[in-house]
């Protein structure tokens, strides 16, 4: 390189990382997201800015390849490199804005991704602008003691005891599922973390191996069943995955029967292991749910916790959404019996409104944490200061590098304490209640269950004129039409669903700014909407 060359880099990274470039671009951004949150906290605008996936592919090309110049002030040393960043930024964030999902916007009732408390994103800027990370405590000691904490507030707040117990925080929901249930098979099967499923728990080689890879229905003839997994009917696709993931096999996820409100039926349950520990079917674990993605229904805990105790079978709840509740006296019931889960996940970036991603796994038994990975990796865990290793989170999480995921809820709960988290359940709760007593009042929407969080399916169901007679088929594609059509247009964001075979539509109350207003605007657009769609035909 030549010395005229590297000068020239040496200035731009001089700018890239000029203190005033951070200065005067963070003030900017604070500024313009402060107008962007007043529009669009107040409705304004649409919920979704909808544009087809190529449209915004080439979009995001165009800045790529700087489609307004960005040689401005690049070279020009700190001061002035940080003026001349400051249009194209501009441009930047306008492009951005005008593009994304505004989660903020009172019409946005779909997944169940909060709109977020945004003081939390400020304290998440700080562990990203500071690159807080671990792995080991040493390269983010307050990450991980704040990680700590944290886990030690839920998890007590949950019921489980203060210092009896475990958990850790990992990339979202289906990780955390990933990494409980892994957890569960290493503790179950033993040694197979070491020699591997194929081994098996007998003495075994190629043939026994063929033999546990056999489905469950040839099992009782083999020397050694293949293990299975079972799980709520509704479990979230996550839990299929971790099945595949963890060398189980999808197939060997067995279902437990529904109860008619969605919740898994423990006299089935105790039918089925019944049935498998007369087999001698290595069970890796229950998945039980708190709640179930589709209708949000709250499974029996207690109910569920005595069965697997009874056949000494590994208990995990999939909390992801639920787990919340627990900041709620209104609503913490929903979660009774969760403390006696071997392993539970709980998702912050769900019901705690904290930015994406902040999921916690709990164990009940501490020592199960270092059953997930037993690995000894020297150049990271030191040896001369054993102890520390207790502190280090790559000893229990999938990730070796992890972000400081948990600076937005420590920096909220901090700020606003724990009562927050609470007002916000309630009101989400209340109004996803409301919603479900508008649909019973109207003669012209059905609502498919009584909700018990802030998940409300239902379908509308034209009571007069040209829908009138549809068949059931017929009104799933109405009810999708309607939604995709409103989403496109941007006036609201709900999802669909199909329920008993049959499409519908499904609101998530993930903004605590969406009222009642909001919820009879939504059923005149829904209204409006099947009229348009029906008179074309
Ligand atoms: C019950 C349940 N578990 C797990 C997940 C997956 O969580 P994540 O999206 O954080 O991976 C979801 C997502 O909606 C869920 O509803």
């Amino acid at each position: 390189m030549t010395s005229e060359k590297l000068l020239q880099a040496r200035r731009r990274i001089e700018t890239a990382y000029s203190p005033e470039a951070v200065r005067q671009l963070g003030t900017r951004l604070a500024e313009r997201l402060a107008l962007h949150l007043r529009q669009v906290e107040q409705g304004q605008g649409p919920v979704l800015n909808w544009r087809a996936p190529e449209e915004n592919i080439a979009a995001a090309h165009r800045t790529l390849d700087g489609d307004v110049p960005f040689s401005h002030g690049i070279g020009d040393g700190p001061a002035g490199g940080a003026d001349g960043l400051v249009p194209r930024f501009e441009q930047l964030i306008e492009t951005a804005l005008s593009r994304c999902q505004n989660l903020h916007h009172p019409g946005y009732i779909g997944h169940q991704v909060p709109a977020s408390i945004p003081i939390a994103g400020l304290f998440d800027a700080l562990g990203s602008i500071t690159n807080q990370v671990m792995a080991i405590y040493e390269m983010g000691p307050w990450a991980s003691a704040v990680e700590r904490a944290l886990v030690e507030r839920w998890g007590t707040r949950i019921g489980l005891q203060p210092g009896e117990f475990a958990g850790l925080i990992t990339h979202g929901g289906s990780l955390a599922n990933l990494t409980a249930l892994l957890t569960a098979r290493n503790v179950v099967l033993d040694d197979v973390w070491e020699r591997g499923l194929a081994t098996g728990t007998g003495e075994s080689g190629v043939s026994e191996a063929n033999e546990r890879s056999a489905s469950l229905s040839h099992a009782s003839q083999t020397a050694t069943p293949a293990p299975v997994l079972v799980a709520h009917s509704d479990a979230h696709y996550g839990v299929t995955r971790s099945a595949g993931i963890l060398g189980l096999g999808t197939e060997q996820v067995l279902r437990v029967p529904l109860d008619d409100r969605r919740k898994m039926d423990p006299e089935r349950l105790d039918e089925l292991l019944v049935r498998l520990r007369s087999r001698g079917v290595p069970i890796i674990a229950v998945s039980a749910c708190a709640c179930a993605t589709p209708i949000g229904a709250f499974d029996p805990l207690p109910e569920i916790a005595d069965v697997c105790a009874r056949h000494e079978v590994w208990l995990h709840v999939d909390a992801a959404h639920g787990g919340a509740v627990a900041f709620s006296e209104r609503h913490r019931h929903l979660i009774d019996g969760l403390p006696r889960a071997d392993s539970f996940i709980c998702d912050a970036h769900k019901m705690l409104f904290v930015p994406a991603l902040c999921a916690f796994v709990f164990y009940r038994n501490p020592k199960h944490r270092f059953e997930t990975f037993r690995q000894d990796a020297p150049y990271l865990f030191d040896p001369s200061a054993p102890g520390m290793a207790e502190f280090d989170s790559g000893m229990v999480t999938i990730e070796c590098t992890k972000r400081a995921a948990a600076y937005g809820l420590w920096g909220v709960w901090s700020l606003f304490g724990p009562e927050l988290f609470g007002d916000i359940i309630d009101v989400t709760f209340a109004t996803a209640r409301r919603l479900y007593e508008k649909l019973e009042e109207a003669g012209d929407f059905e609502a498919l269950h009584e909700p018990e969080c802030n998940i409300v399916v239902f379908r509308y169901v034209p009571n007069a004129g040209p829908g009138r007679d549809l068949t059931d088929r017929e009104l799933g594609e109405l009810n999708r039409t309607i939604r995709r059509k409103l989403m496109e247009s941007g006036e609201f964001y709900l999802v669909q669903t199909t329920l008993d075979g049959i499409g519908a539509l499904r609101v998530t109350v993930m903004n605590p700014l969406t009222d009642e207003t909001h919820l009879d605007r939504l059923l005149a657009a829904i209204r409006r909407t099947a009229e348009e769609i029906l008179s074309q035909g």
